[in-house]
């Protein structure tokens, strides 16, 4: 049973998606509080309205970056908590310790791109620009690299010829709600193996 914190810095659709899913089950968890960097993000509002505790942690001059001591109020909010799993849905700075260290491994990203292709931001608007025919989005490890840890999913998309860059995000959007709960649902059962840079899912 995963006790999940999510950290986001904006909408938070990611977070309502883990929370519902959560709710029908579809993975051994529950999301024990939502942490954002940005006072009046919306992700604080939907935990509000879910009932889950929800925090603004001001982590300090660098927007993009949760170091020293921001990254460690975060780390005491969730060990209040009783967080044993990490979520970043949304959030927009990279993590640093004693973030990093305290959850090394047991903390996982979602990025809308097939990483390693476009990563940094606005992934959908570079993929459109590139010309790309298959779009998607990568959930991964988190390390101390800007979306660089191990792979645990990856679900594809097509691009199609009338694609707007709004259009493309909002389908990419939509796979990534299926794909959060879907990672969480193999890393709670105990599927996950995690070798260097290879991520194995082992068969029920
Ligand atoms: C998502 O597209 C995610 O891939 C990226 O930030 C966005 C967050 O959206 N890291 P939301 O806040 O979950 O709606």
């Amino acid at each position: 049973m995963l006790n999940i914190g999510v950290l986001g810095s904006g909408n938070g659709s990611n977070f309502q998606a883990i929370v519902d899913a959560a709710k029908r089950g579809e993975f051994e968890g529950r999301v024990c509080c939502a942490v954002s960097d940005v006072a009046d993000a919306y992700i604080l509002e939907r935990a509000s309205k879910a009932g889950i505790p929800g925090r603004h942690i001001d982590c300090g001059p660098s927007k993009s970056k949760a170091e020293g001591v921001g990254a460690e109020k975060i780390v005491e909010y969730m060990r209040g908590c009783d967080v044993d799993f990490v979520v970043l849905a949304g959030f927009m700075r990279i993590v640093k310790d004693p973030l990093l260290s305290e959850f090394s491994g047991r903390m996982i990203n979602i990025h809308p791109s097939l990483l390693p292709a476009f990563p940094g931001l606005a992934s959908w608007k570079q993929a459109l620009e590139y010309g790309v025919k298959v779009a998607g989005c990568t959930v991964h490890y988190v390390d101390a690299g800007m979306d660089t840890g191990p792979i645990v999913l990856q679900r594809c998309i097509p691009v199609i010829d009338d694609d707007t860059p709004e259009s493309l995000h909002a389908r990419i959007q939509k796979a990534e709600h299926v794909a959060y709960p879907e990672a969480l649902n193999l890393i709670s059962s105990g599927r996950v193996e995690v070798a260097g840079r290879k991520v194995r899912i082992v068969k029920d």
